[in-house]
């Protein structure tokens, strides 16, 4: 699946006094995506691999967006001395980086199931860039960061519901948690650069909050509208994709983890604490949910590595590539 090439970004503070030394690791992933991927390759559901799906047509180009935010206030950071910072902003554009291209290489597999992911792509695209040349750059990173806080607790309602990412197609799943897992180990960077480059907190707090309404509404619209385009494509109406959910709602008490909501647990929560004025995303250390998957994952990489003898195979790592590929 990768190669044994692994770099990693010096151990860097974050700048809460009460914050542990955190690492930015990028990992040299390459999944193997092939055509045993099912249609429905989450609970066999079509509304939760939909939802997915959705979410993950925006994940590239969005990601991409949050490197060039990031990367604006680079030398700034430099300049600034902020070595360690800059050290964990490294490794978010080589997390990033690999997260855009991976997801871009599932597009593929998309195609191939018969779906039409062009015309999308191009609205939201031409959507993005004309919000992201309105905004100056202080806004973007912050947008960034709010986009960042949303991941960062997709990411940790993905290993809560661990039972439930159990039914999914293997590869998918470590797509998915792999994803999760990075979003975690970065989720402050963005914002410690934000409280960097605005140190004023009122000006700070200003900013934040109008970049997160901006970014919820964009968010909101553009997952429903991609979530959508695919529903559509399969011809399911969206009567049957509310049943479909109920089922899986189901699935999930069955499975003890309980019913999950986006709008609720993803978006309500993360506005209300994303608005605490001395808001921190490490106020919740989630690092744990993270840490326990990647052990697996580098265990399961090393092991393929061992096995195909340093060669690489099929869907073998990536070693060499920019740390920065995302930009
Ligand atoms: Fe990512
Ligand atoms: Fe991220």
């Amino acid at each position: 699946m990768v190669d044994s090439t692994t770099t990693t970004a010096p151990t860097a503070t974050a700048p809460s006094d009460t914050a542990p030394r955190r690492t930015v690791k990028t990992r040299p992933v390459r999944l193997p995506f092939d055509a045993s991927i099912p249609k429905r390759w989450l609970a066999d559901s079509v509304a939760a691999t939909h939802l997915s799906n959705g979410v993950n047509l925006l994940f590239p180009f969005g990601e991409r967006f949050f490197v060039r935010s990031v990367r604006h206030y680079l030398e700034q950071l430099q300049a600034q001395g902020e070595d360690e910072l800059v050290a964990q902003i490294r490794g978010f554009f080589g997390q990033e980086g690999r997260h855009a291209r991976e997801h871009e290489r599932f597009f593929e597999i998309l195609r191939s199931q018969g779906y039409e992911l062009d015309d999308f792509l191009a609205r939201f695209e031409e959507s993005f860039t004309r919000l992201e040349h309105m905004f100056p750059p202080v806004f973007r990173l912050a947008a960034t960061a709010a986009g960042e806080h949303f991941t960062a607790l997709m990411a940790a309602n993905a290993f809560r519901d661990r039972a439930f990412f159990d039914r999914a197609d293997p590869i998918m799943r470590d797509l998915m948690l792999w994803h999760a897992a990075e979003e975690i180990e970065h989720k402050a960077v963005a914002f410690d650069v934000l409280t960097r480059v605005v140190p004023n907190p009122v000006a700070r707090y200003a900013v934040r909050t109008f970049s997160m309404a901006v970014a919820t509404a964009f968010l909101v619209h553009w997952w429903i509208e991609g979530t959508r385009t695919l529903a559509k494509q399969d011809g399911i109406s969206w009567k049957e994709f509310r049943e479909d959910g109920e089922r899986v709602q189901a699935l999930r008490r069955e499975l003890g983890i309980g019913e999950r909501h986006i709008a609720r647990d993803v978006f309500l929560r993360g506005i209300v604490s994303y608005l605490r004025p001395g808001f921190h995303p490490w106020d919740e250390d989630d690092s744990a949910l993270a840490a326990a998957f990647l052990k697996d994952f580098e265990a399961r990489r090393l092991a393929k590595t061992q096995a195909s003898s340093g060669a690489e195979g099929v869907g073998a790592g990536v070693s060499g590539a920019s740390e920065e590929e995302a930009s």
